[in-house]
């Protein structure tokens, strides 16, 4: 060195260097440990590996000492993009070209990062707040103090947690079990390895119970300005007065400034995915515009929830001995109000209806035209655009017969005539009581026992109704029509036939009512039970009136037409005859609502004060109340191939299902055993034998070369890669502080290094999905060892995002 140089000495500041030695020493204290362990570090040629003609006289060449590359000498270690080559170029280059412009880089950023975060580690010495900073890649333990900061990644630009070894995760480790409080001082770079120690820090903050420690997050290329630092001065002070009351644990420097966090609701987000996840839709639609509907409650017995939903049955073929129909009008019955109100255990609404024929059955081909009109029994079924009966419950309409006046008279009319006919087998010259006389039912009793010749008593439950009978039926007021709300009607039947009683009931009301009329039977006679409450109460009766030869029926004709059809065929004909004849009229008034007043309909039901019969009337503009379901629009291309690793875990064979079901054809599943267990086994059976082509090689994502082998050979045989599912993981539930470098890396490699190394080898993607957990934030807790969320995902996500 000569004088003038000498002179300069004073001048020169180092303030990033950067190595490369074999070993694995890429920096000074690794250097120093190798030697330290004089450990020989020198190999042969790899002539496997480079193209040694090409670079070197391998005569002359007796040995060699190469750095570690990636075993098979290929540069995916080396990041291209980043250096602005490609990856064709940067395999061509000479290896040691490559490591130089790594090796440079390094050096820069390590000067870099050294200036920065030094005067925020050097205040807190000076000002005695911290005892100790802790370059956690000086490998060195700390004496407890104050406060200890562990500075990652400041130092060096090489990420400390990183294919972190045994002996550096017990630094860390040990650091923190001698601590008494910790401040984690990290970088944020565009490098996701750096995020390895954001998720350690927020998972160990989890863990650790004597002190809470706090993370303050540098960017890498810009410094806190004084302030800012006087700020985060008078933060960690609060901490170190109070460790246990609440402060900031999280300080983020983003765009030059410092960020806390804070939970907060995002509502337009929150509403977004709702809608993604959430299949089902509550809107109102108009009724030409909705898929096929039925008519249901969401909850029984709260009439507001009646809705329509969508009727998957709809889809499903016609059966041979079925006619469709399109529904114009819907007759409401009081079966249906009481399935609405949860009295029955039925679920969809709607008995009867009438509207035009749009599919017939293969049996009955030669019975109905396309477009007749007719009414049809539909139980339970009735309340849609589309409603399908029996071909032997579908009638022909006579021809001057109305929609609203078709859906009004099956059940009722229906209902009456087997009561009073085919059971009661009702006289000429009889008397019959008929209770609840102003409805449906009651009416059209009425108005069949006058047909028959008979003498009818009847019960209402108001004035109304009392004078509807005696306007519409000529029933006389005085000693005809009983009140049906309490029992006088027993007395008032006894003094009316001058104490014999009537010869038949047609019954439906219940409790001491039913017993009252039961009692009310003369000699011989014959008692029609239409209810349904006693029975299903299985209420008891008493055996007197048998004495006088009385005969108790029970009838519920939804269940007689289905399993008497000839008989129900015949009766409907009668009616309708009689109808088409106007001997028979529908039960009056005949209210006709629109199908958007559903609601309301079945309110007035359910109030009990309606006479007559309620009809829903179905218009295309109608709008009604739905909840339909969301059809994803997503699929899967049947020409490519999906990657899935961990696809034998729980949820990834959830996830292998859902591909299929959603159009997937081609599988790569990965995990480290292939389908070993029988779930997995009776998965991939399943799928194959419904022609999905599926390969499961065993293959561990964390170990690069293989992972690329298995890739290299699916690549012969299946469809080109379009999409990969990153749900490998492996639970090991230890602290942080306690756990072993094996449990450490089982934990961490599926998660960081696996979906990393699927990154890397799966380039031209429609999506890469990464499973993970909500990671823990501030005030939640979680695992180190459980790495649902590893340390630096987030980052890494981000990463391939912009990438
Ligand atoms: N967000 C949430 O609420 C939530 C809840 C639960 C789970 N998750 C996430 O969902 C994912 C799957 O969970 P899971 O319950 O299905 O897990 P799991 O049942 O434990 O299955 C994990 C799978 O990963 C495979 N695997 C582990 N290491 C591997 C490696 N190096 N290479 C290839 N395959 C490997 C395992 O098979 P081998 O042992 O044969 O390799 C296993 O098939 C995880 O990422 C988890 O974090 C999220």
């Amino acid at each position: 060195m000569s004088h003038r140089d000498s002179d300069l000495i004073g001048l020169i500041a180092v303030v990033g260097l950067s190595l490369r030695f074999p070993g694995g020493a890429n920096d000074l204290p690794s250097f120093w440990n190798l030697l330290n362990q004089a450990r020989c570090v020198s190999q042969d040629f790899p002539v496997n590996r480079l193209n040694a003609d090409s670079m070197y006289w391998p005569a002359r060449v007796r040995g060699g000492h190469f750095l570690n590359e990636d075993a098979d000498g290929t540069c995916t270690a080396f990041d291209a993009p980043f250096f602005d080559l490609s990856a064709v170029e940067a395999a061509s280059m000479d290896p040691q070209q490559r490591l130089l412009l790594e090796a440079s880089y390094t050096a820069l950023e390590n000067g870099i990062s050294k200036l920065r975060g030094h005067s925020l580690q050097r205040g807190l010495l000076e000002i005695g707040l911290a005892s100790r900073v802790v370059n956690i890649a000086d490998g060195a333990s700390t004496d407890p103090g104050a406060l200890t900061v562990l500075a990652f990644d400041i130092e060096s630009p090489k990420p400390y947690l990183h294919g972190i070894n045994a002996d550096g995760l017990q630094n860390i480790q040990r650091i923190l079990q001698n601590a008494r409080s910790v401040l984690w001082l990290t970088k944020s770079t565009s490098k996701p390895e750096h995020g390895m120690a954001t998720g350690l820090a927020r998972a160990v903050n989890t863990e650790v119970n004597e002190y809470k420690p706090m993370r303050v997050t540098l960017e890498a290329d810009s410094e806190p300005d004084e302030e800012q630092i006087q700020t985060l001065f008078r933060l960690i002070r609060q901490m170190l007065a109070s460790p246990e009351s609440r402060f900031e644990a999280e300080i983020e420097q983003r765009g030059g400034l410092f960020h806390i966090g804070r939970l907060q609701e995002d509502a337009a987000c929150q509403k977004g995915i709702r809608e993604r996840l959430s299949f089902k839709l509550e809107c109102d639609l108009r009724w030409k515009d909705a898929p096929a509907l039925k008519l249901t409650t969401q909850t029984p017995g709260l009439l507001e929830s009646l809705c329509f939903v969508e009727d998957d049955a709809h889809s499903a073929p016609l059966p041979d001995n079925e006619v469709e129909v399109k529904v114009k009008a819907v007759g409401l019955n009081f079966k249906d109000g009481l399935a609405a109100l949860g009295r029955l255990p039925i679920g969809t609404l709607g008995i009867e209806c009438a509207g035009a024929v749009v599919r017939v059955g293969a049996a009955y081909q030669d019975s109905f035209q396309i477009g007749e009109w007719v009414c049809m029994l539909s139980i339970g079924a009735a309340f849609k655009p589309y409603a399908r009966g029996k071909a032997h419950n579908v009638w022909r309409l006579p021809f001057d017969m109305s929609f609203v006046e078709a859906a009004s008279m099956p059940t009722t009319f229906g209902t009456a005539w087997t009561g009073l006919v085919d059971l009661a087998r009702l006289q000429k010259g009889e008397n019959v009581l008929i209770h609840s006389g102003a409805g449906g039912t009651g009416q059209a009793a009425i108005h069949l026992s006058q047909y028959l010749g008979a003498e009818v008593f009847a019960t209402v439950g108001s004035e109304h109704k009392r004078a509807l009978l005696m306007a519409e039926y000529g029933i006389p007021a005085d000693d005809h029509i009983f009140n049906s709300r309490d029992t006088s009607f027993s007395r008032g039947m006894k003094h009316a036939t001058s104490g014999r009683g009537v010869d038949v009931v047609l019954n439906s009301l219940a409790g001491e009512s039913l017993l009252a009329s039961w009692e009310s039977l003369a000699p011989y006679r014959r008692f029609i039970e239409l209810g349904k409450k006693d029975i299903l109460d299985n209420a008891g009766l008493p055996m007197l009136p048998f004495v006088r030869h009385a005969t108790f029926s029970a009838l519920d004709w939804s269940v007689w037409i289905v399993e008497r059809p000839a008989h129900s065929l015949q009766t409907m004909e009668t009616i309708l005859r009689l109808f088409q004849q106007g001997i028979l009229h529908p039960s009056r008034p005949v209210h006709v609502c629109p199908i958007s007043d559903v609601h309301k309909a079945f309110s007035a039901m359910a109030d009990g004060k309606t006479s007559g019969k309620t009809v829903l009337t179905i218009s295309p503009e109608a709008i009604v109340p739905t909840i339909t379901t969301r059809h994803p629009t997503y699929t899967f291309s049947a020409d490519a191939t999906y990657v899935l690793a961990g696809a034998f875990g729980g949820i990834g064979r959830c996830i292998t299902r859902w591909l299929v079901e959603r159009g997937a054809r081609n599988l790569l599943l990965l995990s480290r055993s292939g389908p070993s267990t029988p779930a997995a086994h009776e998965l991939v059976e399943s799928l194959r034998a419904n022609e999905v082509t599926i390969q499961t090689p065993p293959s561990n994502i964390a170990d690069a070369t293989a992972l690329r082998l298995t890739l290299q050979n699916s690549r012969t045989s299946l469809p080109p890669i379009r999409g990969c599912i990153q749900a490998a993981m492996v639970l090991h539930d230890t602290p942080f502080t306690h756990m072993q470098h094996a449990q450490w890396r089982a934990a961490v490699d599926p998660k960081v290094s696996g979906s990393w190394n699927l990154h890397t080898h799966l380039q031209g993607l429609t999506f890469f999905v990464r499973l993970s957990s909500p990671g823990p934030s501030p005030g939640s807790s979680a695992s180190t060892a459980n790495p649902t969320t590893p340390p630096g995902i987030p980052s890494r996500i981000a990463w391939r995002d912009t990438a």
